[in-house]
């Protein structure tokens, strides 16, 4: 049971469909002519072939069409979902007509359905089955943990007609991978005075425990023992202090490890260079990154994937205390460089400098960093795409082609060698802000600045798509998740 909905798989035969309160059928153009060979009952079918005629646009990814009818002395709710045309039929369209699907379940408070979907008569559809699942446990998805009185959502039974091979696994992928996700919109969501960095090191924790994963939590003390100044200097104006937290996941033996880092800012107010106040409340979800490295992770232990990941979360509060750092301070990282830092609100790239050093240390030959890095990724690449910034290309091909699959889109950002001057201080090593031009590059190269040479690195910024201002396909109003899914499917490539 992920968000209230429980998902099962059965053969496309007519002993499935008695009995239904809800039939739902996930439909791409070409599929409509496949609905014959999954042994509705025929006076269902000759209301679908009615249905399809009346809806000419049906197929349209997310369309929703819905009407009720009389079937055997019961009500019973038909509803055809779109999935596309053509080349649009991909596994990550009929997750995004799957989240319509469950929305539209909710509404009409049916607590089981039947899913129809004839493109899953075909054996090899496992990433098609995996993709609609996934869709419907993240569309059902709400965040309620605020309200003081939250009624109880109704528990819906979905069984999925499929002739995938081993079905009930492909199910239990989904699954985990949805729990991950929703485990990341949950702390995405909540608010700045109920997730400080103590209580990041505690939801780590948590998962550790369930799943077994070595856990180390160093606090300020510790920090300043290794010499990681950055994150503290950001950490230093609130009352909450900040915490650089690891978890191991060992799932290939001695193989290299990659680690996934993820900016943990709980509340970023901007500092002594503060934010203006509309919609500063916003900035609760600039642990989006950290929060996304923790769901994948969970997910990835959930589903005992063969590879090594070490996942760091950079935790710290951002805010304009008397001990805060000063605009003109300078500050030694880990890896030795100094740092002049002209802006307090240029936070995220310092916590993350000693985390992409402490990864590297504990000997990572690959690190994958996100974070809600910068406002100008959202001027670059608008709220759907995510921007990388990579000393590799291969690595950054091999993400956007997991977001491909995991419905989460990417976009290589170039980062000329040129590009590295805007970042130059005139009285310490770098500059922590070269101002507005190119700023989601300038970001990214600055934390590329504390890799360790010869390690592959990619800086994924969520900026524009950790949060939606609307409900579609599979994505929720609010913390999105995003991320989370393209670190699992990528892990899953390892
Ligand atoms: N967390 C913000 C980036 C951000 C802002 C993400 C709005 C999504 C929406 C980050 O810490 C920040 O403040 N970045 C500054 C950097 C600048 C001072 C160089 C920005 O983008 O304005
Ligand atoms: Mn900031
Ligand atoms: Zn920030």
């Amino acid at each position: 049971m992920v968000n209230n909905i429980q998902c099962a798989v059965v053969e496309h035969q007519a002993a499935a469909y008695e009995n239904a309160e809800s039939i739902v059928l996930l439909l791409c153009k070409e599929c409509a002519a496949g609905v014959g060979k999954i042994n509705l009952p025929e006076s269902l079918q000759a209301a679908v072939n009615a249905f399809i005629e009346k809806y000419p646009d049906f197929y349209e990814v997310e369309a929703v069409n819905s009407l009720a009818l009389m079937h055997e002395g019961k009500l019973l709710q038909l509803t055809i979902v779109g999935c596309g045309e053509g080349k649009e039929c991909t596994p990550a369209n009929f997750r995004k007509a799957a989240g319509a699907a469950v929305r539209a379940l909710q509404k009409q408070k049916i607590t089981t359905a039947i899913v129809a979907v004839p493109l899953l008569l075909k054996a090899t559809r496992a990433h098609y089955l995996q993709a609609i699942a996934e869709g419907l446990y993240l569309g059902a998805y709400k965040f309620n943990e605020c309200k003081g009185e939250s009624k109880p959502a109704t528990e819906c039974n979905i069984t999925i007609t499929s002739a995938v091979e081993n079905g009930e696994a492909v199910l239990a992928q989904a699954e985990a991978i949805a729990q991950g996700v929703s485990l990341t919109r949950n702390l995405v969501n909540r608010p700045g005075n109920w997730v400080n960095p103590v209580v990041m090191a505690e939801e780590a924790g948590k998962v550790a425990e369930a799943y077994n994963l070595e856990i180390e939590v160093l606090d300020e003390k510790e920090m300043a023992a290794k010499g990681m100044n950055a994150i503290l200097a950001v950490g230093q104006g609130s009352k909450n202090p900040p915490r650089m937290i690891t978890l191991k996941y060992n799932g290939a033996g001695d193989a290299p490890y990659t680690a996934f880092v993820g900016k943990g800012i709980t509340f970023d107010s901007g500092g002594i260079s503060i934010k203006p106040s509309e919609n500063m409340g916003e900035m609760k979800d600039d642990m989006a990154g950290a929060g996304a490295v923790l769901g994948a992770m969970q997910a990835i232990a959930q589903m005992k994937l063969p590879c090594n990941i070490i996942a760091i979360l950079s935790c710290a509060e951002n805010m304009p205390g008397g001990n805060a750092q000063r605009p003109g301070d300078v500050v030694k990282a880990a890896n030795g460089k100094t740092i002049e830092v002209v802006n307090t609100d240029a936070e995220g790239r310092m916590v993350l400098a000693d985390a992409v050093w402490y990864a590297c240390e504990q000997g990572a030959n690959r690190v994958i960093d996100i974070a809600t890095l910068t406002g100008a990724v959202i001027i670059a690449l608008g709220n759907e795409t995510s921007g990388i910034i990579a000393n590799n290309d291969e690595l950054a091909e091999a993400i956007k082609a997991a977001g491909k699959k995991a419905g989460e889109a990417f976009w290589q950002l170039p980062s000329l060698p040129e590009c590295k001057e805007a970042i130059k201080s005139d009285v310490a090593d770098l500059l922590n802000s070269a101002g507005r031009a190119g700023g989601c590059i300038t970001g990214g190269l600055f934390v590329g600045e504390f890799i360790k040479e010869g390690v592959e690195w990619a800086h994924l910024d969520i900026g524009g798509t950790s949060t939606a201002t609307k409900t579609s396909g599979f994505k929720v109003k609010g913390g999105t998740g995003f991320g989370a899914m393209t670190l699992i499917k990528y892990a899953g490539t390892l």
